[in-house]
């Protein structure tokens, strides 16, 4: 199915916990929100349900084919085609104080892993491409065919959590000295004899979400999104983020305790808490049995949410 036929056939993107990502963000009429993550729209179609008409949402995606999702009929929607770590310049362009709630669904959409020309998937022979955003920036085969053998290394292991991370490095630097990598075909054969059969879906797909995560600079873009947010963020307004592997929890987990990413918190004098955000609950919230039976993709999902003091 091409990207057009997947999104005309309404399955771009079926949203994850959608109910208490949005409960999260406590929405009341007149209210000013953000969906950082605009995706299928399915999310910020929700928030915009409960603002009735009134208030404003701001859908950021840095994915050109989001805006095919964009809502026709929605007059308090605006989409902003930008990364989301922009989002403190874009809030003052439109004039913004302050917004009252801020949501995130990390990460790609299914409309990524169905597209079968974008190389996220290790189910379809394309150009090892995985950008999010295709108007510039590195691919997945300048990756694979310029960094050295320690980076790689660290990148399978750190963003993928593969055990035979180094294994792999050296395996793809040997192999680019005889022909580059161009597509995703070029590395499942280097990588095969190495994951082997018994988990090859598993690993290729950590494999995958390494390469797309140093491709989109995720760590680094959440990390400034985390922080325009916190200025963004009126006091009392709520940050409501799912994540889906655990560096990026463990990096938003941190940052809701504490207001940075290393979760190091202030104490005053007296030995009170200088935190900027209150976290909501102690766990975060996971999707049920049944969601994750019937929306696989829910499966590694984790909720949290926090509210700025
Ligand atoms: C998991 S999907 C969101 C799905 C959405 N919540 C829905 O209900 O359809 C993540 C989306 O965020 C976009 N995205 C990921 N990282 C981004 C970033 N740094 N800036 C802007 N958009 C980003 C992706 O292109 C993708 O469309």
């Amino acid at each position: 199915m091409s990207a057009k036929e997947i999104i005309t056939a309404g399955c771009y993107h079926i949203p994850v916990l959608l109910s208490e990502t949005t409960d999260g963000l406590d929405i009341h009429e007149g209210g000013r929100y953000i969906d950082a993550t605009f995706g299928g729209g399915g999310h910020s179609r929700e928030i915009l349900r409960r603002l009735n008409g009134t208030g404003h949402l701001y859908g950021f995606d840095q994915d050109a084919d989001a805006a095919t999702n964009v809502p026709q009929d929605a007059a308090n929607f605006t989409f902003v085609h930008s990364n989301f770590q922009y989002l403190e310049h874009w809030m003052r362009f439109y004039g913004e104080e302050g917004v009252d709630g801020i949501l995130a669904d990390l990460g790609v959409s299914s409309h990524h892993f169905d597209d079968e020309h974008r190389g996220f998937s290790f189910r379809f022979d394309a150009p090892l491409d995985m950008r999010m955003n295709r108007k510039g920036g590195m691919t997945a085969a300048d990756v694979l065919n310029t960094y050295d053998e320690a980076a790689l290394s660290k990148i399978f292991t750190l963003y993928g959590e593969l055990k035979n991370g180094r294994r792999l490095a050296n395996a793809v630097t040997k192999q680019r000295g005889a022909r580059e990598y161009r597509m995703v075909n070029d590395l499942l054969e280097t990588a095969r004899p190495i994951i082997g059969t018994a988990r090859e879906k598993k690993d290729m797909a950590k494999l995958f979400q390494a390469l797309r995560i140093e491709v989109n600079h995720e760590m680094e873009v959440l990390e400034n999104m985390l922080c325009a947010a916190l200025r963004v963020l009126k006091p009392g307004g709520r940050l409501s983020i799912l994540t889906y592997h655990s560096l990026e929890d463990r990096m938003v987990k941190n940052f809701m305790r504490s207001g940075n990413i290393e979760g190091k918190v202030e104490v005053d004098f007296y030995g009170n808490r200088l935190s900027p955000l209150q976290p909501v609950g102690n766990k975060p919230i996971v999707p049920s049995e049944e969601e994750q039976q019937r929306n696989p993709r829910s499966r590694s999902a984790k909720l949290r949410v926090a509210v700025k003091v």
